[in-house]
């Protein structure tokens, strides 16, 4: 079958095999099928590129379900399954005025992808609510629960995607969230500059959501309209000296200090000043509206897409001698 359905970026390879799973039950008796040693996991298909026809199983988790494990006055604890559509989870979360994800509005992928890069977006990052998440041993078969610190989150960043790829498929992910006295993160520039225009004085969880999902709206693109995986790249971490002897070339270089001696740059402005944003090529290129995000107008190929991603580090690192990193998993 075609992948273009499952994949944001909107790439049309093939898959020989696949399959989804509904229940934890039909998972496992997947995971046993030993003619396929090759497994190939899909959840939301928003972090990833698509370059080749796949050879392995794709096993395309749909476990579906959200409940509340327990809460008292001021907090919850939910649990949700795999398969749950993130922004939707988001939002069911706000329904019942439950906070803490609010600033997560509008990620594309599912919620049993979110730990794996640990999702961030305007000051808030998944692992700030995360309790725990259960995995499927592809190796055991059985389930294992990982709490918050065996996870090892970082900026984009988890044993998921280090020591413990590609061995757990995750089934469920656990959140405590605030019921009342939410802790709001409006400090990030442009939320604080939106709810002024949108007229909010007090706000509430849910306008954070709204101010988040029109920042989002009016500079990235739609996946339903334009493919795209959101951020390419991940953006890169210098040292201080690196930082300050760029900052004399290019005066206008924005930075996040991160350490006393680690400084990140954003990548879009990397991209940008390389010459790149907006650039199309036939059915690719960089988008208009954030230089991070590399797009399929139509029917781009997964290698068009990577050689462009491929041209832009090395135009970087000449440029400025930093190296930038895809953010999204190449396949
Ligand atoms: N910039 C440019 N040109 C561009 C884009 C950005 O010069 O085309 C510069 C501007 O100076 C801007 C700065 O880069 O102020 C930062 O841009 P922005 O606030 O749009 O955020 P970002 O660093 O590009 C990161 C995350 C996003 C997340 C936003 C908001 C990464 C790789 N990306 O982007 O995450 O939504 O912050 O918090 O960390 C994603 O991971 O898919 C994603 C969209």
């Amino acid at each position: 079958i075609s992948l273009k359905p499952y994949n944001t970026f909107g790439i049309d390879v093939l898959a020989k095999h696949f399959v989804a799973v509904s229940n934890l039950d039909e998972l496992k008796e997947v995971l046993a099928r030993s003619a396929y040693p090759n497994k190939l996991i899909l959840g939301g298909g928003s972090n990833m590129l698509l370059t080749k026809n796949q050879e392995a199983l794709v096993i395309h988790v749909n476990l579906k379900g959200i409940s509340v494990i327990s809460e008292d006055e001021n907090s919850v604890t939910v649990k949700a399954n795999a398969g749950e559509n993130w922004h939707e989870f988001v939002l069911w979360c706000l329904k019942r005025n439950f906070g803490g994800i609010e600033n997560l509005s509008l990620i594309p992928g599912n919620v049993g992808t979110a730990p794996i890069q640990n999702i961030g977006a305007y000051g808030v990052e998944l692992k700030d609510t995360f309790v725990s998440c259960e995995g499927l041993s592809l190796e055991t078969k059985k389930i294992k629960s990982f709490s918050k610190t065996d996870c090892d989150f970082g900026y984009r960043n988890s044993i998921f995607k280090q020591h413990e790829k590609g061995k757990y498929i995750i089934t469920s992910v656990t959140f405590k969230l605030t019921k009342k006295a939410h802790k709001l993160n409006i400090a990030y520039g442009s939320i604080t500059t939106q709810l002024e225009e949108m007229g909010v004085t007090n706000p509430t969880i849910q306008d954070v959501s709204k101010a988040v999902i029109a920042i989002r709206e009016s500079k990235l693109p739609n996946p339903k309209e334009i493919g795209n995986s959101g951020s390419f790249f991940k953006n890169p971490i210098v040292s201080k000296a690196d930082y300050i002897a760029l900052a004399e070339n290019f005066k206008d270089i924005p930075s996040y200090t991160i350490s006393e001696d680690e400084i990140k740059i954003p990548a879009g402005w990397l991209i940008e000043k390389s010459g790149f944003k907006g650039k199309r090529f036939g059915d690719y290129g960089v988008h208009k509206k954030q230089a991070l995000v590399l797009v399929n107008y139509g029917n781009a190929k997964g290698s068009d897409i990577l050689n462009l991603s491929k041209l832009i580090q090395k135009t970087i690192k000449r440029l400025f001698g930093i190296s930038i990193e895809a953010e999204v998993n190449i396949l």
